[in-house]
């Protein structure tokens, strides 16, 4: 079990062993970390500084000043904003970099970090912000060549290729600039620690150390970092907590478009999310990701229903493709892609419940199409009306988008932001929605339905 809570109580003097994969704390060295399941990952760490110890037992020489309490009323500024000139970027981070905040920016190797930064790097230092790019990763001749390619070689970015956190924070306190990149955090050490760089003792030191100098100088501060196998930022959960925001950089195996997503936001909604599309030249910025999401293509075919869904602050049409076919296993197949794998079996329990559909004989393939990953529970609707239309072989109205939340009861829930997604769906070119009952209506023809037995219905015409 880790220790963390047990050991704040006991003396704090004893070594501390640290997982370095996942940073659960132990008392004593493990060959398997019991909390991600590792081998040979738990390591002695160097102790943090000395114990801390109690402030009421150390000898006072200072007494603590006293808080001067306030109201929750009173003058505020707005966060003033760092716009990058990158229309997804901002978006996905709540509308540009926020001065004297960290912002963490995680993804697979070669999902193209290095080369958004790049590019964000120069949209700053464009419009006139002194922008360092610090990489630990690659040359600077390396660096060169990609600007070159992407075109921006002439904007004025001081680069730098860099691993040492000393020298680097040496060389930030004498330039100060408003916005620095470090690409990324795993490669920098501390000289002060004897881990080696990428441990999670190195990550949470650097981090720290560089969080606390974006804190007192106002610089916007970019950290890329790299994901383990499990999709988790390495070296680990600490980092997340020390940032103000927290994005994922995504892609779909073999395709080119990419999504910035925002998992924590300190000033602005999580959840945002910046789609671009990576070309010979870089990445392009989607203005208008509900064509990416949308097939064109060969509408008559039965189990494809377009779910009008909201993606942060944003809505995005999206097609959810399902396909139900007769299976001869006894437990039948179901697999999902761009959605959860809970709520399909839930799903299809309520649809086999409350409407009478028996699924249990068939297969069972869901897909979002694009590659999109769908967590609201506004798309049950959408993916009861593609497995609805894949068993009855009968394929959907074309031009109508459908979304609700289904209950257990097999009722049909209202969902928030409905006329954002009616218009949305208008502004496509769509002519109409099945949508919960009481659904706004001045956008679009709007069919109701209130439980999965409208859906059916309107589904086997
Ligand atoms: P990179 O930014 O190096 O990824 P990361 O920093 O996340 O590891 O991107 C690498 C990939 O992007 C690489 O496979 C090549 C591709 N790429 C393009 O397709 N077009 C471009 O203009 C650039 C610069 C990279
Ligand atoms: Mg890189």
């Amino acid at each position: 079990m880790p220790l963390r809570s047990v050991q704040s109580k006991m003396a704090r003097n004893s070594e501390t062993y640290v997982c370095q994969s996942c940073g659960a704390v132990y008392g004593k060295w493990a060959g398997r970390c019991d909390a991600c399941g590792e081998w040979n990952t738990v390591e002695l760490e160097a102790s943090e500084a000395g114990p801390p110890g109690s402030l009421s037992a150390a000898p006072s020489k200072s007494k603590g000043k006293k808080l001067q309490f306030t109201s929750l009323a009173g003058a505020t500024e707005d966060v003033p904003r760092l716009l990058t000139g990158n229309a997804e970027f901002d978006r996905a981070c709540g509308g540009g970099l926020v001065p004297a905040s960290a912002l963490l920016i995680g993804g697979d190797p070669g999902v193209g970090k290095s080369t958004l930064l790049l590019q964000i790097a120069s949209g700053l230092a464009k419009s006139g912000s002194a922008v360092a790019y610090i990489s630990g990763e690659e040359a600077v001749a390396q660096i060169r060549l990609r600007a070159r390619r992407l075109g921006v070689e002439k904007t004025p970015v001081h680069l730098a290729s860099a691993t040492s956190l000393r020298d680097i924070l040496a060389t930030l306190k004498t330039e100060r600039p408003d916005v620095v990149i470090i690409d990324s955090i795993q490669t920098l050490w501390s000289d002060t620690l004897p881990a080696a760089p990428g441990t999670v003792t190195q990550v949470r030191a650097c981090a720290q150390e560089l969080v606390r100098y974006a804190k007192s100088s106002g610089a916007a501060l970019l950290l890329v970092g790299h994901v383990t196998k499990d999709g988790q930022i390495a070296g680990p959960r600490v980092v997340e907590h020390m940032v103000d925001a927290v994005m994922y950089f995504e892609s779909e195996q073999g395709r080119d478009f990419r999504i910035l997503r925002a998992v924590k936001n300190r000033f602005g909604a999580a959840h945002e999310i910046g789609v671009f599309e990576m070309s010979g030249g870089g990445l392009k910025e989607v203005a208008n990701p509900s064509q990416l999401f949308l097939t064109d293509g060969d509408r008559d075919v039965s189990g494809a229903a377009v779910f009008a869904g909201i993606e942060g602050t944003r809505p995005v049409l999206v097609e959810i493709q399902a396909l139900v076919s007769p299976s001869s296993l006894a437990a039948p197949r179901r697999a999902v892609v761009g959605w959860d794998s809970a709520r399909l079996s839930m799903l299809l329990a309520v649809l086999d419940a409350r409407a009478g559909l028996d699924f249990g004989r068939h297969d069972v393939f869901l897909n979002v199409a694009g590659g999109l990953r769908i967590a609201e529970p506004a798309a049950d609707l959408a993916a009861a009306a593609a497995l609805c239309s894949s068993l009855f072989d009968s394929p959907l109205p074309h031009d109508r988008v459908v979304f609700g939340e289904v209950a257990l009861s097999g009722a049909v829930r209202a969902v928030n932001q409905t006329e954002a997604r009616l218009k949305e769906a208008k502004k496509l070119g769509f002519a109409g929605a099945l949508a919960p009952a009481g659904a706004v209506r001045d956008a679009l023809k709007v069919t109701e339905a209130s439980t999965l037995a409208d859906l059916v219905a309107w589904a086997r015409r």
